[in-house]
């Protein structure tokens, strides 16, 4: 059993970092499957039937009716970009671009995407003898960097040949940026960084080039449909910022699971496939009710708000065959990058293992980063 994991979790927000919060989510699954919590003051969706009842019904929004950007957000060059991506919107502002870009990461050859993040893989040089600098920088750094490539964005190198991972950093500092525990500070960093990564996706744009990446099949797509440029630009954007800390929360939790089995010679692709369903970065979601409804065989309010335990319906007992990585969503907001998520997250681990980087190191002590949803380690250079 991993270290303090024996008190359980003290609510499902608490359990998104916990050591072991299994035992509590499967209890929940099959005790309470879809239950009030007065504290939280939310529904909680905890079985395999409950979430995806919510996940499917029409009146469950991603936003507040009247918040459609966090308040901290609003108003700056960062909630704009936030307020116009698909992942954040209903209707007829998610509908039409969702089926556009689920059809472009549906056209996505993986094969070649793996070859491009091996080619940046090696183009990344080993920076730090110590092996949690390494994975904590680099779970963070190539699966952005490929989905840039991918986008066709320019990437600098140095004289070396080197890549730059500055636009990583931009990358995450915006999505810091929008986890509701983000400081004024983060805030402000997130706003320039919204700044920066628009202003390289219109320069990208921009340039007359043949090298037709994702970003401008999707600005051909969206032209062809009469879609606002700026609204396309931001969800090319926003392909990288849904990627990052997912992506790096599977690549971190895939090494915790190497370095607690024996790893030695491990199928690194199916050892992902398996931490997407055991140990998944993303544990929950919510949803806002957009009217009275019956859900889940309660009655709910317009205004309530449900959060959805994606993690708790991957280890709900009565239905643990149907071994289904939850932690990728479901319906029609269901997460269109899974296949590309799988194949950067096998990559990235190739590659530390690669650099001699050894996961029952990174395992000894791991802490997770504070998050409401996302469950991503932060490996400690003193074990
Ligand atoms: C391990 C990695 C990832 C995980 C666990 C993950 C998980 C999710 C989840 C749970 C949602 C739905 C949220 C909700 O319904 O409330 C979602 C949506 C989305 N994801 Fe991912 N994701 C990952 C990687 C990626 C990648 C690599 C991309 C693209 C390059 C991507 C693009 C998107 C987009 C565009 C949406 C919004 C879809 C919509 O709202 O209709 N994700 N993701």
């Amino acid at each position: 059993m991993p270290p303090n994991a024996s008190l359980a979790p003290a609510d499902p927000i608490a359990a998104v970092t916990h050591a072991d919060p299994y035992p509590y989510y499967r209890d929940l699954a099959s005790t309470r499957p879809f239950y009030f919590d007065p504290a939280l003051k939310l529904w909680v969706a905890a079985s395999a039937a409950a979430v995806a009842e919510v996940l499917d019904h029409a009146d469950g929004r991603v936003r507040p009716a009247a918040q459609p950007v966090p308040p901290s957000l609003a108003g700056s060059a960062a909630g704009d970009l936030f307020g116009r991506l698909i992942r954040m919107n209903d209707g007829v502002a998610h509908a039409p671009l969702k089926a556009i870009v689920a059809r472009q990461m549906a056209a996505l050859d993986l094969s070649d995407a793996r070859s491009r993040a091996r080619a940046l893989a090696a183009a990344l040089p080993r920076v730090d003898h110590d092996d949690a600098h390494e994975a904590n920088r680099w779970m963070f750094t190539l699966p952005v960097l490929a989905i840039a490539d991918l986008l066709g964005l320019p990437l600098e190198r140095d004289t070396d040949g080197h890549v730059s991972t500055r636009v990583a950093g931009f990358v995450a500092t915006f999505a810091a940026a929008m986890s509701p525990l983000a400081s004024p500070a983060d805030v402000e960093a997130g706003v320039a960084a919204a700044q920066w990564l628009t202003r390289l996706a219109q320069t990208a744009e921009d340039r007359e080039t043949a090298d037709i990446g994702v970003l401008a099949a999707l600005a051909q797509a969206g032209g062809d449909s009469k879609m606002d440029p700026a609204t396309l630009t931001a969800n090319a954007i926003g392909l990288m910022i849904q990627s990052c800390e997912a992506t790096a929360g599977l690549i971190g939790n895939t090494l915790v699971y190497l370095g607690r089995s024996d790893w030695q010679g491990a199928d690194i692709g199916a050892s992902v496939d398996r931490v997407a369903r055991i140990d998944p970065p993303v544990q929950n979601t919510r949803r806002f009710m957009a009217a009275d409804a019956m859900l889940c065989g309660q009655q709910v309010k317009e205004g309530d708000a449900v959060l959805v335990l994606l993690a708790a319906a991957a280890h709900d007992p009565s239905s643990a065959a149907e071994e289904r990585a939850w932690t990728f969503g479901a319906g029609r907001h269901g997460c269109p990058g899974d296949a590309l998520a799988r194949v950067l997250a096998t990559c990235t681990v190739d590659a530390l293992l690669a650099r001699d980087v050894h996961p029952d190191r990174l395992a000894a002590g791991v802490r997770y980063r504070p998050s409401v949803n996302a469950r991503i380690p932060s490996f400690s250079s003193n074990n």
